[in-house]
């Protein structure tokens, strides 16, 4: 049993802030019985219509889009710039698995199954995400083992499960780190550089768990198949 809400807005009809509207104003039905209260729960055994259309439980869809510089990870943006969800072609309202900042590139899921998405997102499953910066200089042997032990972001330490450096240009005095986290805070890795004094210049995440971006070129997508989505779905254990 779930909240009607969430079983609305799993089904693919619309937000779950629209199916709240939608049960407040009298227009959903479970079972042939009108619901107004928002507490009340369901399953998708059960016959709901919503504003006059039943409900039928949304094939799901599983999308590892290589981020374009310029476009944003959230469904809305206020400021009306491009988003990640215009680059999928499908009839499904699918929406990011966790963020990539505006400017960041790489790897992201995009998916319409709610379930999979919150046990990804969740701090305590330990996905792990490795990401390629540019820093705007060399960074210091020591600074390099200060990293590993762990940053102090917003009272919360961030321990990487790897750092390496791969490449320095000591003519740009510029370097490449190839760091891995497990944690998903919004903008963790820029902050992390910052709190030891250097820029990050290019972001661009190139794993998340077992998921590679291999030959995917920006803006390019591809399914995930079934059996990448049962080993996402084995990060519950
Ligand atoms: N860390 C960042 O700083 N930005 C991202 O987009 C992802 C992780």
């Amino acid at each position: 049993m779930e909240r009607l809400q969430k079983i609305i807005a799993e089904s693919g009809f619309c937000s779950r802030r629209k199916a709240e509207e939608y049960i407040k104003l009298g227009k959903v039905f479970v079972n042939g019985e009108k619901v107004t209260e928002l507490g009340t729960k369901a399953s998708f055994g059960d016959y709901i219509v919503v504003d006059g259309k039943s409900l039928t439980k949304e094939e799901k869809v599983y999308f590892l889009l290589n981020k374009p510089r310029g476009y944003v990870s959230t469904v809305n943006d206020e400021l009306g710039r491009k988003k990640i969800t215009d680059l999928i072609e499908t009839d499904k309202r699918v929406y990011p698995v966790g963020r990539l900042d505006y400017d960041t590139t790489g790897l992201i899921i995009l998916t319409n199954d709610g379930e999979l998405a919150n046990i990804l997102m969740h701090p305590s499953r330990g996905v792990e995400k490795t990401y390629i910066a540019k820093l705007n200089k060399i960074m210091l042997p020591k600074d390099q083992m200060i990293l590993k032990s762990g940053i102090n972001i917003d009272g919360i330490k961030c321990i990487p499960t790897r750092v390496k450096v791969r490449d320095i240009d000591y003519n740009k005095d510029t370097c490449i780190v190839e760091i891995s986290i497990v944690e998903g805070r919004n903008h963790i890795i820029k902050n992390v550089f910052m709190k030891m004094g250097y820029l990050v210049d290019k972001l661009t995440r190139v794993e998340y768990g077992f998921l590679k971006l291999d030959n995917l070129k920006s803006g390019e997508y591809r399914e995930l198949s079934i059996k990448e989505v049962k080993k996402l779905y084995e990060y519950k254990n």
